[in-house]
């Protein structure tokens, strides 16, 4: 049998930091548990500019598409702020999702019991929170057409379109579903039915694959801007969460600071199954590239710690050893273990950036 390959592309600011202490764990996997990755590294975001004058070289988007998962750190930094929109770090990630079809984005928020005191939320709000929000990936207003600056008359005008056709919300539909399933059965869908079209088509859609192939699943249904305020209300009332692609990269940001930090939480972008049967993947960090931390030792590498897990469990079936990285996460926070984005405004000594990683290491060595 051949080892599982993994393509790894550590990306901009903090993103090679936060990999390095991935590395490490993927190690200890080889060492002390005997599962041995083919790991492979490569250039994305603004590195790979730098290099080759694009964000995402071809030989590298035809890597990623035959390994078995991709992990990625962060793209992005000011230095490319000025750069034409088609060759932004940005289009790089953009293109890996559109490319392999990972359509399906799952961003978990949970909140660690010993950081429930650090949420900017009281704490009987947040603590004890595991809800997973399923953000569609590759379709929607990031990728609708026609979309451009454009002269209209004496002046330009921006635009973006909001497209959805039925079959990209069945199946973003049927991966939430099925996730629910497996946790508490309840799913709930946001979009903006009362006022965009593609709204109530996305509504529409939802129900009827509920009603047709899930009805032992409780569906409801909110509009997105009332979802935002009770995510901030109550969000312990959600445990599964499916929305598009532009109303899940801000409810996933706003779901990441209910659990204290964005630089606890991972994510998963799933696509059909290949040939061996394991989905199209890509794992990152929800967070971005910080460049404001970068090189400085101060990132939390546990979002793309976190991440790795999620490649144990959805693309290697490992879901065990996924839960032995979580809970060594877990473990460490509870020791009092803090990077420097867990530190409250009274301050206190945090750890550096591979400090946190050699500590999740020694407690999964302590787990054995
Ligand atoms: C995210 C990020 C990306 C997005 C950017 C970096 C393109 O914000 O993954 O949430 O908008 O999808
Ligand atoms: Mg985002």
């Amino acid at each position: 049998m051949t080892n599982p390959s993994l393509l790894i592309l550590a990306g901009d600011g903090i993103g090679p930091e936060v990999m390095a202490e991935v590395r490490k764990i993927i190690d200890w996997y080889g060492t002390k548990r005997g599962v041995a990755f083919d790991v492979s590294e490569d250039l994305v975001g603004g590195c790979a500019y730098d290099k080759h004058g694009t964000p995402l070289h071809d030989d590298t988007m035809a890597k990623a598409q035959e390994v078995d998962a991709v992990l990625l750190g962060a793209v992005g930094g000011p230095k490319y702020d000025n750069l034409d929109f088609s060759i932004k770090p940005e289009r790089g990630l953009l293109r890996l999702r559109k490319e392999m079809d990972l359509y399906a984005n799952l961003r978990p928020a949970q909140c660690f019991d010993a950081l429930a005191d650090f949420s900017s939320l009281k704490k009987d709000v947040v603590a004890g929170l595991d809800i997973m929000i399923v953000r569609e990936l590759t379709s929607g207003v990031y990728f609708g057409e026609p979309r451009g600056i454009f002269k209209e008359g004496n002046e330009r005008v921006g635009i973006n379109t909001q497209r959805y056709t039925e079959s990209e919300i069945e199946r973003v539909a049927r991966s939430a579903f099925e996730l629910a399933r497996k946790r508490s059965n309840k799913l709930c869908s946001m979009e903006k039915a009362n006022v965009m079209e593609s709204g109530v088509l996305w509504r529409e859609v939802v129900q009827r694959i509920g009603d047709t192939e899930y009805p032992d699943v409780e569906l409801s249904h909110m509009y997105a801007d009332a979802g935002a305020m009770q995510l901030t209300r109550w969000p312990k009332q959600f445990d599964v969460i499916v929305t598009d692609n532009l109303f899940g990269d801000l409810l996933s940001d706003l779901a990441a600071m209910l659990t204290g930090s964005l630089g606890m939480l991972p994510s998963a972008s799933l696509g059909a199954p290949m040939a061996n049967g394991r989905p199209k993947a890509l794992y990152e960090p929800v967070h971005g590239s910080a460049p404001d931390i970068a090189g400085q030792g101060k990132a939390n590498p546990i979002a793309c710690i976190l991440s790795f897990a999620m490649a144990l469990r959805y693309s290697f079936d490992m879901g065990a050893e996924a839960d032995r990285v979580e809970a060594a996460v877990a473990k460490v926070l509870a020791d009092g273990l803090r990077t420097a984005d867990l530190m409250g405004p009274e301050g206190g000594s945090p750890i550096t950036t591979g400090q946190m990683g050699d500590a999740i290491v020694a407690a999964l060595d302590a787990s054995l």
